[in-house]
């Protein structure tokens, strides 16, 4: 890149986080709970259940660490093709949290938010989520988003279905559809995209969580299994993720130079 060019850049064509910021939001997914278990011969349920353990973990060091968003990866849309008594072991383990768990996390000031696809999820459990988001709305701390029947393709699928009858009650111009207004039809409408994704287990995927808001997120791949994950790997993750230089497709003031 010649200095002409480089001069001619402004200031408000630079990356708005240099190197060195701290995310503001933090999505997670959650892996390795069956290979955890696996590899002390424990059945797969006790995995899951240490990773209800590290989950708790994990917010209590969001929370310490300034992280004002935290997406957690509880259940995706795929996960009902596991066989029935893991998706029981799995519905049962939500149920025990939000029961033990919500006045907690009420007192600490945490604010629940459900993404996810809610139609078909047994009614107590649909009860409880429910009762996590009015419960803790009013509340200013870390927002916890939990996505439970979660997929990716199927929250922009929904999306482009409203956004579709906008348009078609007139309520909608087809030319006003834009970034902002897909954003808006999106579960995590009103909730930053996050800034950084973390996956534990070592595999390199995103497994359609949050397509549509990661577009320029930083991913940080730990080789731990969810159970193991703890204060020290979520700063391991943040320490990665603070050295990087974030461009979001332009240049930065070293670009080049
Ligand atoms: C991946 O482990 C994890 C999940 C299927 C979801 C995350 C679930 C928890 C942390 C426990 C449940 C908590 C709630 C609140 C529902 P895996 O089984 O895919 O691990 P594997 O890839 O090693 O088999």
């Amino acid at each position: 890149m010649s200095s002409t060019n480089l001069q001619k850049w402004t200031a408000s064509d630079l990356a708005p986080d240099g190197a060195g910021a701290a995310p503001r939001h933090v999505a997670i997914i959650m892996d390795g709970n069956g290979r955890w278990a696996a590899a002390r011969g424990l059945p797969r349920v006790e995995g899951h259940r240490r990773g209800v353990e590290a989950l708790r973990r994990a917010v209590r060091a969001a929370h310490e660490l300034g992280v004002r968003h935290l997406t957690l990866y509880s259940f995706s849309a795929e996960n009902w093709s596991r066989p029935v008594e893991e998706v029981s072991d799995l519905m049962n383990l939500l149920r025990l949290f939000m029961r033990r768990d919500l006045a907690e996390l009420h007192k600490g000031e945490v604010r629940v938010k459900v993404i996810g696809e809610r139609a078909g999820l047994p009614s107590d459990i649909l009860g409880l989520l429910e009762e996590a988001e009015a419960r803790t709305r009013g509340n200013s701390g870390l927002q916890l988003v939990v996505a439970f029947n979660y997929g990716g393709r199927q929250e922009i699928v929904s999306a482009v279905r409203r956004i579709a009858e906008a348009v078609r009650d007139g309520k909608l111009a087809p030319e006003a559809i834009d970034v902002g207004v897909v954003a808006d039809h999106l579960d995590t409408a009103n909730i930053p995209d996050p800034d950084l994704v973390i996956r534990t287990s070592g595999e390199l995927r995103i497994s359609n969580f949050l397509l549509w808001q990661s577009a320029y997120a930083e991913f940080v791949f730990l080789p731990l299994h969810w159970p193991d994950f703890d204060k020290a790997a979520f700063e391991e993750a943040l320490a990665s993720f603070s050295a990087r230089q974030r461009r979001y497709g332009g240049r930065t003031a070293r670009a080049g130079a």
